[in-house]
């Protein structure tokens, strides 16, 4: 045990002189997926670490141990709301705790550079303040409970394709003014106890061995946590002489052995594996992992009730974009639809790694018939969204070992089984937990279906690889489904599916066996997912439609809701297409044709285009609204709460029209040639007028900006102080979020035409006139060059409540 009088740094010291190389070089990689390995002489137990970062997934990714489920990153920054996004990181705190987790991977800061980006749901924003604002909080949120934060992936990872090999070419100015900002802050200022370095490279130097682990983040921002690596990013000996302290998953990967040697050959040296295993030392310390030392949070601040907080976080990120007046919904309704597959499928959560396994969601169709309990509530699928496998319904499904619902699933060794477990899902995932994938051949698993309707039914699997299907013993399906990608995300989180079609009877059960080769040669070794359930049969696309019609024609309201699917918006992939899929368009446009009074709500992470906005009466952007998702609609619908959400990122009128989109790598390399003009500061760059500006949203009562005093000057490292009046001129209680933009007339530099300073969210009731200080730190007017950099001279300080609803212009000079 280390002595008691001494400093922390030299306690740990002392133990890192306890361990051998052997050992120290152990705790650099991974144990297993997701934990570290305890050294007991020293008192160190394991770290656990867990996805992340709207919710915690837990060790195992396993229904029976469910979580849960937050709205997606794009929800929370469209409340631009820090104490939202602190609670937020709070509540995923909480889940941590209770699910024994140390380290939270998450949040997702990287930014929404191309609304293409596939995991654009699972960052914040287009604008480096909003998200540098709102990381902090989240890490806060955090680490107050005494759980490390993990803002990832450091760094220029705005892109899936090719993400293991691709490499981001950046000027330095807009990896510091942009790319890197969120992550200064979340060390500057939020203490960050652990950061995820990215797949792909930046200007040719692969992430895990780049100088940017270096500086600036240590030397210039004073890290003192531990930098792991993205799964399986980190590559070579190399990383290791780099700042990059930890290697996951385990237990293998290119560093033990050869990292032992490469040591003792004088390849590495000593000196920086020491460096590491004290980082990882001091963060078991924070987080209580390491015995004799007093965790940095003895006695967390009491959690909240997580439910109603999910439930709040989406009414406040929910953007009201256009609204003639039907909303909110008040008074008697005798008749409503409801229309759209998402209104009973719905997302409450993007696809990937960052996957949660909510206990229950509740969908648009729930909530709006809870919200009008005495309106008959219609419902009409009228469009096929969702693609690939849907899960059989845990009611239909019996597990022939132990009659509980649910499927029985068997690992097999040459015939023989080597384990098995009781599920209550037919699409299950192993990525972690204590299955022998590695050891088994076969996965197989019986359940027995009772079909609700009489007809035709498709069978099928999800999974890349040999697959077989038995029916009552009958051979229906042998397939060797091939792999498209070998990313992680891909083959693995979302794979491919094949099925076939045979008969049922409503009420006469099947036996259904299915059969899996556990491939042999993984991306993901040790990971294995496999799903079976039904896949769309052939449908009528015009019937659907035309019924979705008759059944709008016969009420008084029509909420329509549209979306993405699991196939579109999920993590190992770009998207090509800003396109609803399917037929949804289509629908729309009938469904409001015959009805004017539509209300739309869009169900998808991130930008998709709206042909027919201008043709309905309300439009409601909903992002993948967490486990809530129904309830919170249908509190904004019902006017019990005010639509919370202004735009964290520009959405195109069409695709076409969109500055900056280019995601795909040419000859290895993703060329950043916009600079520092990404979002808003390139739309408005180009001139084109996109479909909803960046920080525009709608509530549900009126506001005017009273009065804005500005300083009339500011010195380099001075916060400028700006104080705001506004008054709430509607009839009800609401939210406005004050903006403040700065611009530089006849600057000798490159520059925005005017870009975010600060941002700050304000409530009032009807009548009701408040102030607020804005402070806007004065490194926001600098430049990069080889150094933060002062023009001094005049600067406009514009305020309002968008980018280009500004009533206000204010000047101030910076003196040098
Ligand atoms: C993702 C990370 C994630 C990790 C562990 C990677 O594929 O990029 O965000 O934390 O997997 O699941």
């Amino acid at each position: 045990m280390p002595s008691e009088h001494n400093t922390t740094a030299e306690r740990l010291d002392e133990l890192v002189a306890q361990l051998t190389l052997e050992e120290k070089v152990m705790l650099l990689t991974g144990r297993d997926f997701w934990t570290t390995w305890p050294i007991e002489k020293i008192g160190l137990r394991r770290l656990l670490m867990s996805d992340g970062p709207s919710g915690v997934r837990g060790e195992a990714w396993d229904e029976r141990d469910p979580s849960l489920n937050l709205p997606s990153a794009t929800a929370l920054a469209a409340s631009w709301d820090q104490d939202i996004a602190r609670r937020y990181g709070a509540a995923a705190a909480v889940e941590a705790r209770r699910k024994g987790v140390d380290v939270v991977l998450g949040p997702t800061i990287n930014l929404h550079r191309s609304p293409l980006g596939g995991r654009h749901f699972e960052a914040f924003s287009e604008d480096p303040v909003l998200t540098s604002n709102l990381a902090a909080a989240y890490v806060k949120g955090v680490q107050e409970h005494g759980i490390a934060a993990t803002p990832k992936h450091y760094i220029a990872n705005d892109y899936e394709t090719d993400r293991f090999t691709a490499s981001t070419e950046v000027s330095e100015r807009a990896l510091r003014e942009l790319y890197l900002l969120a992550f200064e802050k979340s060390v500057t200022d939020a203490h960050a106890w652990a950061i995820m370095s990215s797949y792909n490279s930046i200007n040719g130097v692969t992430a895990s061995e780049n100088p940017l682990l270096e500086t600036p983040l240590n030397s210039e921002w004073g890290f003192d946590g531990i930098v792991v690596s993205d799964w399986t990013g980190v590559r070579s000996i190399e990383s290791a002489r780099a700042s990059q302290d930890v290697a996951m998953p385990g237990p293998d990967g290119p560093w033990g052995d050869a990292l032992v040697s490469a040591v003792r050959h004088g390849v590495v040296p000593e000196d920086a594996i020491n460096r590491k295993v004290r980082r990882i030392l001091l963060l078991a310390a924070r987080v209580g992992a390491l015995e004799g030392f007093e965790p940095a949070v003895t006695t967390p601040p009491p959690g909240e009730d997580g439910i109603a907080f999910v439930r709040e976080a989406e009414v406040e990120g929910t953007v009201l974009v256009q609204n003639n007046g039907i909303l909110p919904i008040l008074g008697n309704v005798p008749r409503i639809a409801v229309i759209g597959h998402n209104a009973d499928q719905a997302r409450s959560q993007g696809g990937g790694s960052a996957t949660v396994l909510p206990e229950h969601v509740v969908t648009p169709l729930d909530g709006i018939r809870a919200a009008f309990p005495h309106a008959p509530v219609e419902y009409s699928m009228g469009a096929v969204v969702h693609e690939g496998i849907a899960e059989l319904p845990l009611g239909c499904i019996t597990n022939p070992d132990n009659g509980h619902p649910g499927v029985r699933a068997r690992f097999l060794q040459d015939g023989r089984e080597i384990f098995g477990e009781d599920r209550r899902t037919t699409t299950l995932v192993w990525f972690g937990g204590n299955a022998p994938i590695r050891d088994a051949d076969t996965l197989e698993i019986v359940t027995r279906y009772v079909p609700d309707t009489s007809g035709p039914l498709k069978l099928g699997v999800g999974a890349a690889g040999v697959s077989r299907m038995w029916i009552d013993d009958t051979l229906i399906l042998d397939v060797d489904v091939p792999v498209g990608s070998d990313d992680l995300g891909a083959a693995f989180l979302n794979p491919p599916s094949d099925g076939t079609a045979i008969e049922v009877v409503a009420g006469s059960p099947i036996m259904i066996r299915v059969q899996h080769d556990i491939p042999k040669e993984s991306a993901l070794a040790g990971a294995l997912s496999f799903g079976f359930g039904l896949l769309p049969g052939d449908i009528d696309a015009e019937q659907l439609i035309a019924d979705a019609v008759a059944t709008a024609s016969g009420a008084d309201i029509v909420i329509v809701v549209v979306g993405t699917n699991a196939k579109v918006e999920s993590e190992g992939y770009d998207r090509t297409s800003l396109s609803l899929p399917g037929r949804q368009d289509d629908l729309v446009a009938a469904v409001a044709a015959a009805n004017p009074n539509t209300i739309v709500a869009v169900n998808a992470g991130s930008p998709v285009e709206l042909p027919w906005r201008e043709d309905v009466a309300a439009v409601l952007l909903t992002w993948f609204g967490g486990q809530e998702y129904g309830h919170s609609l249908a509190d904004v619908l019902t006017g019990l709460r005010e639509p919370g959400g202004r735009m964290p990122t520009t959405w195109p009128i069409k695709q076409d029209d969109v500055p900056v989109i280019d995601v795909t790598p040419v000859e290895g390399k993703v060329h950043y040639d916009e600079g520092i003009h990404v979002g808003y500061r390139a739309w408005l760059k180009s001139g084109v007028k996109p479909a909803y500006e960046f920080g525009f949203g709608l509530g549900y009562t009126s506001w005017i900006l009273d009065f804005v005093e500005v300083p009339e000057t500011v010195v380099p490292d001075e916060i400028v102080s700006v104080a705001v009046t506004v008054t709430n001129t509607g009839t009800r209680a609401g939210k406005q979020v004050v903006q403040i933009y700065a611009e530089k007339p006849s600057s000798a530099v490159d520059r925005p035409v005017r870009w975010l300073v600060a941002a700050c969210p304000v409530r009032a009731e009807s009548g009701e006139t408040v102030s607020t200080v804005l402070n806007v730190p004065s490194r926001l007017l600098g430049y990069w060059d080889n150094g933060w950099m002062y023009e001094p001279g005049e600067y406009r300080l514009h305020t309002g409540f968008s980018v280009s609803d500004l009533p206000s212009t204010d000047t101030i000079v910076l003196k040098p």
